[in-house]
Formats: C-alpha cells, sequence, structure tokens
C-alpha cells in the first residue's frame, strides 16, 4: 500500500511528511521511503502555536481555531508529499499542545477530516488517547515500531530519538518482545531555546552543534540540571514543553545566562547526552548497538558526546539500517496506522504504563470498506 505519515514533534520545526510503500510481512513490515519532506510551519501559525503552548495559555476558541488552521497545514503537507499520486490511508499523528502522561492527559490537533478532504484516502489519527484511556502515558509509542524494525537476534541495541524530547527503546536481543521505552528528557529543545533567545529569535538551532563544539561546559551548573526531578523517576515515563521548555529556563535560566552562548550550549549539549547515557546505564543495559534518529543526528557534537558516553555501543544513524534518520517518526506513523486499520494492539505497556495492550487510533474514513478489503487481502497473502 502507499501511506502518507506525518509527524510534527515538539521542536515545532515543521511537518515531517513521508511518502511509504508497506506491505505486511510475517513478522512486521517491508517499509521503503518514496519521497521525504519537512514542511515548515508558516509564521502565523508558528506564532500563534507558540503563543498558545506552555508557560502560555490559550482559550477554547484559540485551541479550535489551531486545531482547524493545523488540519490545513496537514493537508498541504500531505497533498505536496502525495504529488498526485493515489494514497491508500494517511497516519497524522497531530501537533501535541499538551501532554501529561503521568495523568493520561494529552492532546494532539489538526483535524483529520481537512486532510481525508485534501487526499481523499483515509486517515487514522489520535494515536495516544486509546493508551492513555488504558491507563498509560500515552507515549512513548514508537518503540512498538522499533521493535519490528531494529531488534536483532544477535545484539542487544538501543534506539535513540533526539527530537526536541530525546526518548530511547531497550531492545534486548534474546526477546524482542521484550521491548521497553521512555522519554529520557530534553533533547535539542534547551538548546534550540537558548539559541532562540541568544539570538533576538533571528537564529532557530546551533547549526551541526558548531558552538557547542567550541565552548567549555560548566560541570557545577551541569551537575544541577541533572538533578532535575525528571531524571531521577523510575520508567514509565514522558515528558515534553511542559517540564523542558520555559519553566526549566526559569530554574536555571540565570546561571546560564552568566555564560557565553558557546558554553552555554556545551554545558545543554552535556545534559542532553548524559542524561541518556545515564539512564541506559541506570536500567543496567550494555548495548552493542545504538540506532539514533531524529534532527539531533545533524548535531554533530551532540553525537559525538552522546557516542563517547555511550561507549564502547557502536553508534550510527537509522539510515544503516535503511531508515533516513529524519524520517523515522513519519514513516513509524505510518506502520502504527497500518495496525490502526487491522485492529491489532500496537502500545507496549512497559514503555507506557498502560495496564493492558490495545488497538490504537481513530478513522476518518473515505472509502473505507475497500481499503479494509485491501489491508485484509495483503494480509492474508504476507
Ligand atoms: N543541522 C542541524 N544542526 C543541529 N541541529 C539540527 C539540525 N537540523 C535539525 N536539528 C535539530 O533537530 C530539531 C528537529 O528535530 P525533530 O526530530 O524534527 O524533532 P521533533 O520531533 O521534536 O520535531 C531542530 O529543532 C534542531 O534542534
Ligand atoms: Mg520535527
Amino acid at each position: 500500500m502507499i501511506a502518507v505519515g506525518l509527524m510534527s514533534g515538539t521542536s515545532l520545526d515543521g511537518i515531517d511528511a513521508a511518502l511509504v510503500e508497506i506491505t505486511p510481512r510475517d513478522r512486521g513490515y517491508a517499509l521503503d521511503l518514496v519521497r521525504f519532506e519537512t514542511y515548515p510551519y508558516d509564521d502565523d501559525l508558528l506564532r500563534a502555536l507558540r503563543s498558545a503552548l506552555p508557560p502560555q495559555s490559550g482559550s477554547v476558541a484559540v485551541v479550535a481555531a489551531l486545531h482547524h488552521a493545523l488540519g490545513q497545514a496537514f493537508a498541504r503537507a500531505a497533498g505536496a508529499i502525495a504529488s498526485g499520486r493515489r494514497i491508500d490511508y494517511v497516519a497524522s499523528h497531530g501537533q501535541t499542545v499538551w501532554h501529561d502522561g503521568a495523568r493520561h492527559v494529552t492532546l494532539q490537533l489538526g483535524d483529520p477530516f481537512a486532510v481525508r478532504d485534501g487526499v481523499c484516502a483515509t486517515v487514522c489519527y489520535d494515536f495516544r488517547s486509546a493508551d492513555c484511556a488504558a491507563g498509560g502515558h500515552g507515549a512513548p509509542l514508537v518503540p512498538y515500531v522499533d521493535a519490528l524494525l531494529f531488534s536483532d537476534a544477535l545484539e542487544d541495541r538501543i534506539a535513540i530519538n533526539l527530537g526536541g524530547i530525546a526518548n530511547l527503546s531497550f531492545l534486548p536481543k534474546d526477546d524482542p518482545g521484550a521491548v521497553t521505552a521512555f522519554d529520557t528528557g530534553p533533547g535539542n529543545m534547551l538548546m534550540d531555546a537558548f539559541v532562540r533567545e541568544r539570538s533576538g529569535g533571528a537564529d532557530t538551532m546551533d547549526r551541526d552543534g558548531a558552538l557547542a563544539a567550541t565552548g567549555r561546559i560548566d560541570a557545577e551548573l551541569l551537575a544541577a540540571m541533572l538533578g532535575d526531578d525528571y531524571f531521577a523517576l523510575t520508567p514509565p515515563k514522558s515528558t515534553g514543553r511542559e517540564r523542558f521548555g520555559s519553566q526549566f529556563f526559569g530554574r536555571y535560566g540565570e546561571r546560564l545566562s552568566r555564560l557565553s552562548i558557546e558554553d552555554g550550549l556545551a554545558t545543554l549539549a552535556e545534559l542532553s547526552a548524559a542524561s541518556i547515557a545515564d539512564a541506559v546505564s541506570k536500567a543496567g543495559f550494555a548495548p552493542h548497538r545504538a540506532i539514533l534518529s531524529g534532527g539531533g543526528t545533524h548535531n554533530a557534537h551532540l553525537v559525538a558526546r552522546l557516542a563517547a558516553r555511550l561507549s564502547p555501543a557502536r553508534v550510527e544513524n537509522s539510515d544503516a539500517m535503511g531508515i533516513p534518520p529524519d524520517a523515522k517518526e513519519a514513516m513509524a506513523f505510518a506502520v502504527l496506522g497500518y495496525e490502526t486499520l487491522r485492529g491489532r494492539a500496537a502500545n507496549v505497556p512497559r514503555a507506557t504504563g498502560a495496564v493492558s495492550s490495545v488497538p490504537l487510533g481513530a478513522i476518518a474514513p473515505y472509502r473505507l470498506r475497500d481499503l479494509l478489503e485491501n489491508v485484509e487481502r495483503e494480509c492474508a497473502s504476507s
């Protein structure tokens, strides 16, 4: 089948759109990326989002308007990536505007019916609510796909996604069903915010980690930040902008403000690398290989620091496994969308804390009966 996966993460850098060819296999899926693009949010939408997200608060009217505007933006992204090709289904994650996993509260916006009408295809969406209803955090959901794509019979592996928030999946060799996963804390989010603040909004990231690479770590501040409560929580746990946005800067901003931009970024990059590596060692897991994805893979300094701290694990980008690192999450939601259409459970209770394994996702139907018949036929012959 031809599917579109749409993902827009906490970084607010835009909409990741993956056009994939997906075929069920004996165990898992064959997944081929046909085309991938990130469509940046336009300035008006970005401004509206930023002014509604924590620590701001939006009225119900603002939330409804965002739901509509995001739906239009997702529809444009889906249309652009499809570029005239017939699509069997779209899996749309939506833009998270609030996430409090411990309370089973999470909200992704982006009207799925705008997407359906834009590309004339069934849209699977709202992947997190079912897990929350089952007592889970609703996150992380990608570990299910990590296990399908990356687990190996011969070596222990971890998959690490360096998005705004960083998360990791443990993929033990002897038992691929034993995947566990959680959000480790900040990925790029704090670095992005620090750069934005220092540049008065002119820059949005430490491109390639060039600034951090010339900075010196403030060891005392790093130790203080690593003392944040989140890092000591035992999984399941998930986090977002609510914790690692401006509140975090409220706590440490004064000390960061005394550092040069280079030293501040070196310290924040080290916080990301250390919190990930500490989470691995605290779990008593000694992976042979770490498979990286997400925009943070472009930050050479962050990747080098992470590799140093994860040594002797072999650290490589997911393209070594045939999955381009920027496209991984959008591709993963295409897989979760297929599972929605099959009605198969696709959360990992060990990762989310849900009491049971449940089918995820809602469906905005377009010729749904035909689509489900195709799904059934494909699965029967896999
Ligand atoms: N060339 C680059 N150098 C450094 N960081 C980068 C680069 N490209 C992307 N990033 C980082 O990756 C982030 C986007 O990553 P992404 O995986 O899309 O995260 P999210 O899922 O939170 O949207 C950007 O905000 C930025 O911090
Ligand atoms: Mg992104």
